[in-house]
């Protein structure tokens, strides 16, 4: 591996790895704009200039790779003028918009001002160029011509990841500007990426624009739950509000990106149908009650087809949008507890949704089906629960994060489901089976708790709790120690870290994994 000297201190380096990774592995910011370790390099933007001792001029960073014995200078003099001349060349025509700009707080422009500028602009105000501002340039995005500095992340992402070339830089000079092609507007699946790399405020969110101050919003790492790709995200968030989801970095999962259709499905997660307190049925109406009772009821109804029945009377029907613990719990308590192997999973995705494409949107449109599936529950196991309910058999349901009514059609669950006694929904909204259940349990969505989901590579990922859920609802694991604790059995954990624990121990797929080794970009299923 070359070995080389940047800024006094030594690093060594794989062949080809350009200055401005080898810097940063050792702590130091060579600062640029138009880079993107997903994108072709096009050195155009000239701020990641440095001083390569024995070269006669300054190299960028971006194009130039380790090699052994360099000697690199980031911040010697030379290389502070050039910072300052290609920071001052890039604000001579940007408007003054900070105060109005949702970039404020996370623009690569006012970050580099302040570490490596801070001169007063020699451009008197008024001369300005103006340009096209507040442009509907289609799919969710806003274009600001004028905030742009032509580092072309943009029209690359396009031209190389999505293929579509829908943005190009017309003009020439200081006249040059991005748009879309004439009668041709943005139009793919991706089209949020470009907000996240555009370093400055030139391409922002329609759904985001004027929502929230960015220094305002707390941000968590966790999981997109819009399909089993499972892409690694952000969740920016506020006072338990949802204000944007950006992609986080994980090569084996999603690379640098996320598809829109997940960025824009958090409303789902925070909307007017959330559960916020148990419900019991009373005379054709659900009405509220407080956990104490509708825990107990529900104990006590399970209790009793037991006594009746036996443990094989009872059911559920784990979604494949629970998580690895949920499921795992729920697949516990019913075989330790209540002695049933009566267990089925859903993975349910609604008729119309979006197929397999090349990058990463997966037809199924849950995040956990290979988790439930290294637990042994699968689809298949819900022809045994139909026969059972047909057959007299099987009289109390469990059904958690699965809209069954929906994914069977209501005249295949009359048909199927109608001959039961008794119907459990765990859920975090009031969907079609909801409306079918005698009693309704409020739980968690996947922002509001620990866990883990395991994508279709079988690549196991950690969610982590942003804020506490709405109303009186719970996480479902919560749910499910009480329903065991009333059932008299105490012991089940009810933290999502002791339970993965337990299924590290009891399930081959899980065994060698913890939720707390897990790490930023998760840990695979053991073979
Ligand atoms: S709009 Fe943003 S990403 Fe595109 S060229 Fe301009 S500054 Fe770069
Ligand atoms: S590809 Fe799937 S997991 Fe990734 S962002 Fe889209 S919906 Fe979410
Ligand atoms: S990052 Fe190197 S020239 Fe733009």
């Amino acid at each position: 591996m070359p070995k080389l000297t940047i800024d006094g201190k030594e690093v060594e380096a794989p062949a080809g790895t350009n200055l401005i990774n080898a810097a940063a592995s050792i702590g130091i910011e060579i600062p640029h704009y138009c880079y993107h370790p997903a994108l072709t390099v096009v050195g155009n933007c000239r701020m990641c200039l440095v001083e390569v001792e024995k070269a006669p001029k300054l190299q960028i960073a971006c194009n130039t790779a380790v090699a052994d014995g360099m000697v690199v200078h980031t911040k010697s003099e030379r290389t502070r003028a050039a910072q300052r001349a290609v920071l001052e060349f890039l604000l001579i025509n940007h408007p003054i918009d900070c105060p109005v700009c949702d970039q404020a707080g996370e623009c690569k422009l006012q970050d580099y001002y302040m570490d490596y500028d801070l001169q007063e602009s020699r451009f008197p105000l008024g001369r300005k160029n103006h340009k096209g501002k507040a442009i509907d340039i289609g799919s969710s995005i806003m274009l600001d011509q004028e905030r742009c500095i032509l580092c072309a992340r943009c029209t690359r992402f396009f031209d190389e990841v999505t293929h579509t070339s829908e943005l190009a830089i017309f003009e020439r000079a200081d006249g040059d500007k991005i748009d879309h092609w004439p009668g041709r507007k943005v139009d793919n699946k991706y089209a949020g990426n470009v907000v996240d790399i555009c370093p400055v405020g030139a391409l922002t969110e329609k759904e985001f624009r004027f929502r929230a101050r960015v220094w305002y919003l707390h941000r968590t790492p966790s999981v997109c739950g819009g399909c089993e790709r499972g892409c690694s995200i952000d969740i920016y968030h506020h006072r338990g509000r949802i204000y944007r989801l950006k992609p986080r970095e994980n090569a084996g999962v999603n690379g640098y990106w996320m598809c829109d259709e997940g960025r824009h499905g958090f409303p789902a997660l925070q909307s007017e149908t959330r559960l916020a307190a148990p419900l019991v049925q009373s005379r054709d109406r659900m009405m509220s009650e407080p956990w104490d009772s509708a825990i107990r009821r529900a104990a006590s109804r399970i209790a009793e087809a037991i006594t009746t029945g036996g443990g094989r009377s009872i059911g559920a029907v784990v979604g494949a949008q629970s998580t690895n613990e949920e499921a795992f719990a729920l697949k516990r308590l019913m075989s330790e507890t209540i002695k049933s192997d009566m267990i089925a999973a859903l993975s349910f995705s609604p008729p119309g949704s979006s197929g397999d494409d090349d990058l990463l949107i997966r037809a199924n449109k849950n995040p956990n089906t290979r988790g439930l599936a290294a637990l042994g529950l699968d689809d298949a196991g819900l022809q045994r629960l139909k026969e059972a309910v047909t057959a007299g058999q099987l009289k109390l349901l469990i059904v958690m994060r699965a809209d069954l009514v929906r994914a069977l059609g209501e005249e295949d669950f009359a048909r199927n489901f109608g001959a039961l006694d008794y119907l459990v929904v765990l859920n975090t909204d009031a969907n079609e089976t909801c409306q079918m259940a005698n009693q309704v349990l409020p739980i968690a969505a996947y922002p509001e708790l620990d866990g883990s989901f395991t994508n279709f590579k079988g690549r196991v990922q950690l969610l982590k709790q942003a804020f506490d859920p709405p109303g009186q609802a719970l996480s479902g694991i919560e749910v499910i120690a009480r329903l065991s604790a009333a059932l008299g059995r105490t012991d089940s954990p009810r933290s999502a870290e002791a339970i993965f624990g337990a299924m590290a121990s009891l399930e081959p797929a899980f065994k060698g994994l913890s939720l707390a080794r897990l790490g930023p970009h998760g840990a695979d299923l053991a073979k």
